[in-house]
Formats: structure tokens, C-alpha cells, sequence
């Protein structure tokens, strides 16, 4: 019987036997997919099944997920200050002519549209496309409730990309969602696949395809050419090979938009830094965060950090304008945080005012996600000013 408990060693919560249970079917489900094929699936499918697997899949099952009864919380979770100040910059760029209309990926529990959409009531159109059949069902509970009925109806759920949008692309949190494959450093670059021996998943050797070999490689060879070395042996760490086909199907979609991407990650330089020789594959099980993606499959979540470099790459390749990267400490205060706070704290009890002062440092300190989350802001056949851009990285 296939065991979901890889826990040993981690001091994790025991998940209850229901829990459990659902867990197992996943197990049950990703052994099944290991065998067919011949004993390996590369980590990306493992990562794929995990997360997305239907009716089983963290994302794609029942699960609370956000906030403190879940397993990690986001910005727009810890403040509505986020979404506030997002709908700043939103606001900004349709004075400057962009069409009045915010499409969101991956709207987890629907907070930021509440935001966005309660600062800006005269938006015409906010469109969510979500992976999760889910999670959809709960923003469209949890929004009824909370929106008037005329802002509750500019909303509208996708279940694609539309086919000539125009207006602001949201994507908060969503790359770290995208399956990843793992690539370690021997003589060459191998790929990590995922196995069951002794009713445990187990890292073994996989076939990669040579494009992946390739891509990884390139980062390598880039590492060189800017004086950074080759790294080490032994050392692993992920590739995101989602970026591209996932901007170039913005691309299509997308006439005259602007793209905000927010995230953790680094740029090339420090993700695939000598030093970190494990990689950035964090997992998150009831405020806990470790790095092993084998335990409770379904009942935690998995993510990667974002190489920003990659994905301005891949944004570029399909046809955006790179307008600049910036840590969120910084676009979150040129985008108005402090007088946001100011507005919320109005004069509210000491209490609920020390609250806003934590909120205010937690979404911008260097140390906390000031620095680690950053904004990738593209354009598509426009040349809108972004100032809260300027004192990021140009590209280009
Ligand atoms: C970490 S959660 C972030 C949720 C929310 N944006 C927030 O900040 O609270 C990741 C979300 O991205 C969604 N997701 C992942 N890949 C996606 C894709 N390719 N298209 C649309 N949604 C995606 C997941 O279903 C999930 O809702």
C-alpha cells in the first residue's frame, strides 16, 4: 500500500486520517503514472500531478490553502494595502490610455480583484482565469459576498485565454506555481526524475530531452561569459521551462496590455548562485516550509522562486517590451503605501493602527518581501510611463 508519510525528520503537523486518505489516492495516482512510464517521470510531472492532478492536486482539491488556516499566506492575504496600491498603478496607466479592463491568473482566494475592483469601481471588465476548478467556485462564493451586486458583475471566470485583450495582465504568485524540472551538475547536466522504491518516492536519473539540456547549459554558459564560472559538481537546481509557452500564449492573446508578474525570484546571477547548491524548491505544509516535495503529496504546497531573467527573456521572444523589474518594497511605496496606510489607519484605535504599521513592513522591508518579491512589468504595442519602474533593472 503506498505511503504518503515522507514526513520523518521534518516535525511536521499529522495530517488527520481523511487528510491522509486523500493524500494515498494521490500517491496511488502518481505511482500508477511512475509505472506506465517505465519506472521515472521527470520532477515537472511529479511537481504537474502534485499540484494540479484533478479533484486530488493541491490546488485542484478542497483544501483551505490561504491564510492562517491554510498552509502560507500572500500579500493581498496579509493586506488589503497590496491590492490598494495595485489599483494605483492600474489607475495610472488607463489616465495614460490603457483600456479600463484588468485580467487576472491565478486569483487564489479572489482578495486582490475585492481590492482592486473596491479602489477602482469604474473599472469595466476584471476577468479571472484560474487553473483551479476550485478555487473558482470559492472566489465566486467568497466575492458574491463581499462585492455589491454592479462590482460583482464585472467579473467574469475564464476558462481560456481571450482572444484580443486589452488592459492590465495580474499575475501575483502564479510563476512559483509552474511546474519545475530539477537538473543536477556532473560532468554534465543530468535531470533528476521522480521513482517509488520501498512504498517512498525517490530522486533517480531521468532522460532529458536535449532542449532541456540545452537550456541549462545556456544558463551556464552565461554564468561564464559574465566572469561568474561554472558551477559546481553536484550541484542541482530547478528550470523553468513554462515562461515561454505561457507568455507566448499572452502574447497572442494580448492587443495593446500591460503585464505585471510579481514573485518571488532573483535574477540569473543569484538564482543559480555557487552557493545555493540545492536550488530554490520550497514547500509549504501549515506554515511550515521545507524542501522536500515528496511528503504528503496533495496536502502541501510546492513551489519554485522565479528566475526573472528567464522570463524577461521569454516575455521578449514573444513579443513584449520589457518595461523594467523591481523589488516590491520599492513599487508598493512609489505606488502610494505609506499614504494608503495613512487613508486605512485614518483614526482608527492604537491597535488597528500598530496592525497597519505591521502590514506596512511586512509587504515592504528589505527582510521580510520588500527585496524577495519583485514586479516584472511588460508592455505590448504600448509606451506607457511606469515611474514606479525606474529605479529597477531597464533590460534591454
Ligand atoms: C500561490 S497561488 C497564488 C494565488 C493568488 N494570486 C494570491 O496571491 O493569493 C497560485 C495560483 O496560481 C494558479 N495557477 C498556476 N498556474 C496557472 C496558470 N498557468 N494559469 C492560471 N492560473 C494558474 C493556481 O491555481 C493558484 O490559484
Amino acid at each position: 500500500m503506498p505511503s504518503p508519510d515522507n514526513s520523518q525528520g521534518l516535525d511536521l503537523p499529522v495530517p488527520d486520517e481523511a487528510a491522509i486518505a486523500h493524500s494515498t489516492r494521490l500517491v496511488n495516482a502518481i505511482v500508477e503514472c511512475i509505472e506506465q512510464s517505465g519506472g521515472v517521470i521527470g520532477f515537472d510531472e511529479y511537481m504537474h500531478m502534485a499540484l494540479y492532478e484533478p479533484g486530488l492536486g493541491y490546488y485542484s482539491a478542497s483544501l483551505p490553502k490561504f491564510g492562517a488556516q491554510g498552509d502560507f499566506v500572500t500579500a493581498p492575504e496579509i493586506s488589503g494595502l497590496f491590492g490598494y496600491c495595485l489599483a494605483r498603478q492600474v489607475s495610472d496607466l488607463i489616465v495614460q490610455g490603457c483600456a479600463a479592463d484588468v485580467l487576472e491568473f491565478g486569483a487564489g482566494s479572489g482578495k486582490l480583484c475585492a481590492q482592486i475592483l473596491e479602489s477602482l469601481p469604474a473599472l469595466a471588465s476584471y476577468r479571472i482565469l484560474d487553473l483551479s476548478a476550485d478555487l473558482r467556485q470559492r472566489q465566486q462564493r467568497s466575492l458574491r459576498a463581499r462585492l455589491s451586486a454592479e462590482l460583482f458583475h464585472k467579473i467574469e471566470w475564464l476558462d481560456r485565454l481571450p482572444r484580443e485583450f486589452d488592459g492590465i495582465v495580474l499575475a501575483n504568485e502564479v510563476l512559483d506555481a509552474m511546474p519545475v524540472h530539477i537538473l543536477s551538475r556532473q560532468d554534465d547536466w543530468v535531470e533528476l526524475g521522480v521513482g517509488y522504491r520501498a512504498q517512498r518516492f525517490a530522486w533517480l536519473p531521468f532522460e532529458a530531452e536535449a532542449a532541456t539540456l540545452e537550456a541549462m547549459r545556456r544558463i551556464e554558459m552565461r554564468r561564464m561569459e559574465r566572469g561568474l564560472g561554472a558551477l559546481p559538481r553536484d550541484y542541482s537546481s530547478e528550470l523553468n521551462l513554462n515562461y515561454r509557452p505561457w507568455l507566448a500564449a499572452l502574447a497572442q492573446s494580448c492587443r495593446r496590455a500591460v503585464v505585471l508578474i510579481i514573485d518571488y525570484g532573483y535574477e540569473q546571477a543569484q538564482y543559480y548562485h555557487a552557493e545555493r547548491r540545492r536550488g530554490t524548491l520550497t514547500c509549504y505544509y501549515q506554515h511550515r516550509a521545507h524542501a522536500d516535495p515528496f511528503v504528503y503529496p496533495g496536502l502541501q504546497d510546492i513551489t519554485a522562486f522565479v528566475d526573472f531573467d528567464a522570463c524577461a527573456d521569454a516575455a521578449e521572444a514573444s513579443g513584449f517590451d520589457i518595461t523594467g523589474l523591481i523589488e516590491q518594497g520599492q513599487f508598493l511605496l512609489a505606488n502610494g503605501l505609506l499614504d494608503e496606510a495613512q487613508r486605512c489607519a485614518g483614526d482608527s484605535e492604537p491597535m488597528a493602527q500598530l496592525a497597519i504599521s505591521q502590514q506596512v513592513a511586512k509587504l515592504s522591508l528589505p527582510q521580510e518581501m520588500g527585496e524577495k518579491f519583485k514586479v516584472l512589468a511588460l508592455q505590448k504595442n504600448l509606451e506607457l510611463e511606469m515611474p514606479a519602474l525606474q529605479r529597477g533593472r531597464a533590460y534591454g
